[in-house]
């Protein structure tokens, strides 16, 4: 079963193929193999945006697909900068300038309590989709460390750690990730969608 994977972030694209690349029967895609037009981001919440995505590239391919939309949640900042954590500073994907940002709004600021969360979407051409969740826990150091990943990852020290996600090894970060535990709720629809009883 061919399965396209909804985004053009090379980061998420490498993170969804290490996550879910061995399940049985499931030949993953992506815009190299099977080029999709571009889905704005129009909605006001992680789950509209991983729906929209992935529901109107299903339609418009007519594979399943799967997309994600996720976002940084800083308690301090009352959640932001949340489903406009791309682009927090102005100009989408410029993660220097975000990270810059978010220091500066929390500087001297004692509660650095944050969270990753990463919502999952599956969709048919039909139009049927099922979300899920992926949540970690952390919070915000007060300097950028490490060279792993993107985003803000060199400013998340995950809770129980002393160690940004950028100073994780790629099989660490997945262990834990708000993007591993979001996809992995999908792996029992993926398997059924393999099996060709979805
Ligand atoms: P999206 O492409 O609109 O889902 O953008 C998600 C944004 O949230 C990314 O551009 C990053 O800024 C941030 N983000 C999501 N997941 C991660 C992660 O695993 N590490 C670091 N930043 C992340």
């Amino acid at each position: 079963m061919k399965v396209l994977i909804g985004t053009r972030n090379p980061h998420k694209l490498e993170e969804i193929r290490r996550i879910l690349g061995d399940i049985p029967g499931i030949e993953w895609l992506t815009f190299r193999e099977h080029p999709f037009p571009e889905v704005e981001e129009t909605g006001t919440t992680l789950e509209e945006n991983a729906r929209l995505k992935a529901v109107s590239t299903a339609q418009a391919t007519g594979l399943p697909t799967l997309a994600e939309d996720s976002g940084l949640e800083v308690a301090a900042l009352g959640g932001a900068p949340g489903v406009l954590s791309s682009r927090f500073a102005g100009v989408e994907k410029d993660y220097r300038a975000n990270n810059e940002k978010l220091l500066e709004l929390l500087s001297g600021e004692e509660n650095r309590r944050a969270r990753f969360r990463a919502v999952a979407a599956l969709a048919l051409p039909d139009g049927r989709s099922w979300l899920t969740e992926g949540i970690l826990e952390g919070e915000i150091a007060t300097s950028p460390r490490g060279a792993h990943g993107f985003g803000y990852d060199p400013l998340f020290i995950p809770v129980g750690e002393t160690r940004t996600l950028a100073e994780l090894s790629p099989e660490e970060k997945d262990r834990i990730s708000h993007r591993r535990r979001a996809l992995e709720r999908l792996r029992p629809l993926l398997s059924s969608l393999a099996r060709g009883e979805l």
